[in-house]
């Protein structure tokens, strides 16, 4: 049986109709976003990422968000050492599964886009139009070397995303057989067939936090991540109306998203004692201490204070918002995300597979009873 093509909007709703949808970051690396000792920490295998994938289509999650990543961070585990091709990863993902978006997180610097265009279009044809595009940049991690290109400086870099995703967008319109020219990318007689599956093209995702990254996000994509604030609904709600507001001026519409980092358990002092466990007692303190090293916070570049309170901050899920508790208030948590104006949440687990039988069973099951969820569990 086929799918109807799918619209721009039903890619968008992640092919569902949730108010608030719920996706998996990270199970693509080893560790996934724990920057943990744990020995039940992430795998990252592809047996694990295979079951994992099969699991969450059947629940009803919405998407699958990978991490583009091409060498690990040391310490005592090489956090995120071990990592899937997020294309590629994917591509055999989705041709396991039914229903779910599965991204691919995609290096423009680094990927010839008539190329990537291709991959990801072979994708979409195997999904009938589930796959999405993560567009990255590159942090300032020095991982550009090893492919001996050179990382550009942080505004350059935006400039040559911009190139590169307006020739991915004439690849996958009607144009055929064009050149383009521009301060960056050169290229001639650019063709590429078939089209996206459906008419359409896939989603496209965006994660800057600086002000170009932003207006980045906002001009060119469907979907904008943003970090919830850890303190302040209102302040969380003031971020999402100023992309949405900046978009609506430009006449597009943008969905805002942000990074959730569940320890859920039966009880609250369940799940904090366990956070407690992995994230304190058992991170991976050198690892955390080389992932700020290479944003230049180190004890003598910052206040002691501050430099303590970014550690713990990047062991608990590398900034994302922490959401520890019983099912009740990680479900309020993800509501109020929901109220904030968001229009998901890409969640990590720190074993992926052994915590999202119970998350969905008493999480999801609760946002669908506030409504928050359809009820599509096969
Ligand atoms: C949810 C999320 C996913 C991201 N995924 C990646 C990634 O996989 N690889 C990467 O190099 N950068 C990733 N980033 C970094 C962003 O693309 C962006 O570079 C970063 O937020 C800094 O913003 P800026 O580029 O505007 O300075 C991610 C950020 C977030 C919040």
């Amino acid at each position: 049986m086929h799918a109807p093509s799918p619209s721009l909007t039903a890619r968008r709703a992640m092919h569902g109709n949730n108010a608030l949808q719920i996706g998996l970051f990270g199970a693509n690396c080893s560790s996934g976003r724990a920057v943990t000792l744990v020995p039940e920490r992430w795998s990252g295998s592809w047996p694990d990422n295979k079951k994992l994938a099969v699991m969450s289509d059947e629940a009803g999650i919405d998407f699958l968000l990978p991490i583009g990543r091409w060498k690990g961070y040391g310490g005592d585990t090489d956090y995120q050492g071990t990592t899937l091709e997020t294309i590629t990863w994917a591509t055999g993902l989705l041709a396991a599964t039914k229903r779910i978006t599965v991204f691919g997180t995609v290096h423009a610097p680094i990927f010839n886009p008539v190329v990537a265009a291709k991959e990801m279009v072979t994708a979409d044809h195997i999904s009938e139009g589930r796959f999405g595009l993560n567009i990255v940049v590159g942090w300032n991690e020095g991982e550009f070397d090893m492919f001996g290109v050179e990382q550009r400086g942080h505004e350059d870099r935006y400039e040559f995303a911009q190139e590169w995703i307006d020739v991915i967008k004439l690849i996958w319109s009607d144009r055929e057989d064009f050149d383009f020219q521009g301060k960056y990318l050169n290229m001639k007689g650019i063709k590429g067939k078939p089209k996206p599956f459906g008419g359409t093209r896939p989603v496209i995702m965006n994660a800057g936090a600086s002000a170009t990254g932003q207006a980045f996000a906002v001009k060119n994509c469907d979907a904008f991540f943003l970090q919830a604030s850890r303190t302040s609904l209102e302040e969380s709600a003031q971020r999402v109306r100023r992309a949405k507001d900046a978009a609506r001026a430009q006449g597009r519409e943008i969905g805002c998203y942000t990074v959730g980092v569940v320890t859920c358990r039966p009880t609250k002092k369940e799940a904090e004692e366990y956070f407690h466990h992995c994230i304190v007692e058992c991170a991976d303190w050198s690892a955390v201490d080389s992932i700020l090293a290479l944003k230049n916070i180190t004890p003598q570049t910052v206040p002691m204070a501050e430099f303590l309170s970014q550690r713990s901050g990047y062991a608990q899920g590398m900034g994302g918002l922490p959401i520890v508790g019983d099912p009740d208030h990680v479900a309020n948590q993800l509501a109020d995300l929901s109220k904030a104006g968001l229009t998901g949440v890409a969640i990590s687990l720190v074993n992926y597979l052994n915590e999202l039988p119970f998350f969905c069973d008493e999480v999801i099951g609760r946002l669908q009873r506030m409504g928050l969820r359809e009820n599509r569990k096969q």
